[in-house]
């Protein structure tokens, strides 16, 4: 049965987009059901729109605090029944009603080797830290933010001369192929939240999550098969 696909976004969406670009080779394995987004006018919203994808906007300045937003969030996600929920550069705190709502259902990608650098401005972090390498980190979404399980890691070196915006392009580069990765594991049973764990074909993923590397066959356009 097709996997129905919800994606929440606040930005571009460049990342919502590879998402899409990957399912166009498999459309009988899921399908982006519904996007939404918190910030009207986001590019992202237009990038739904191109693909035929239902999108909504939800403002949370309409709301007077954040239990109020995300109670109304959670009535509209479910509405269109998702069995996945994947986090795409959605800027926003969630709370624990909707965080245990949708427990093992939600994904996040966080542009940092996670478990560094939770939170903001990563890129910069990194550079004020001095670092040789950084990345980014698909895992599952629990209570304590960016903390859950880690499911899958890409790594990029930081080289001479490198700004918090070459950072994050090469980030994002690297992005487009993870998130995809882990959404096609997710769609076909692969990958589970079982007791508290990320799980992949059955087995715990290692609490440093796997290495995006190891999966060059399954980047394939045509592949994300086991
Ligand atoms: C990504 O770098 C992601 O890791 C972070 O927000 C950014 C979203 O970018 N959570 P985009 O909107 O997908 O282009």
């Amino acid at each position: 049965m097709s996997c129905r696909i919800l994606v929440l976004i606040s930005g571009s969406g460049t990342n919502l987009q590879a998402l899409i670009d990957s399912l166009r080779a498999r459309p009988t394995e899921g399908q982006i059901v519904a996007v939404v987004c918190n910030r009207p006018g986001a590019l992202g919203i237009e990038r739904a729109r191109n693909a035929n994808i239902p999108a909504v906007t939800l403002d949370h300045k309409d709301y007077p605090d954040r239990e109020t937003y995300d109670q109304a969030l959670m009535e509209q996600i479910d509405h269109f029944e998702p069995d996945l929920i994947l986090l795409a550069g959605f800027m926003r705190i969630l709370t624990e009603k909707f965080v245990s709502h949708y427990r093992g259902l939600l994904l996040n990608i966080h542009p940092s080797l996670l478990p560094k650098h939770k939170g903001l401005h990563t890129h910069q972090r990194v550079l004020d830290a001095g670092e040789g390498e950084h990345g980014s980190t698909v895992h599952f979404v629990t209570l304590e933010l960016d903390g859950g399980p880690l499911i899958v890691r890409a790594r990029i070196p930081v080289l001479a001369g490198d700004t918090p915006a070459s950072l994050a392009a090469r980030v994002q580069e690297q992005e487009h192929h993870l998130y995809p990765l882990a959404m096609h594991w997710f769609v076909q049973g692969r990958l589970r939240l079982i007791d508290d764990q990320a799980c992949l074909d059955g087995s715990v993923i290692p609490p440093e999550g796997l290495k995006l590397e190891d999966f060059n066959n399954d980047l394939r356009e045509d592949s994300y098969a086991s």
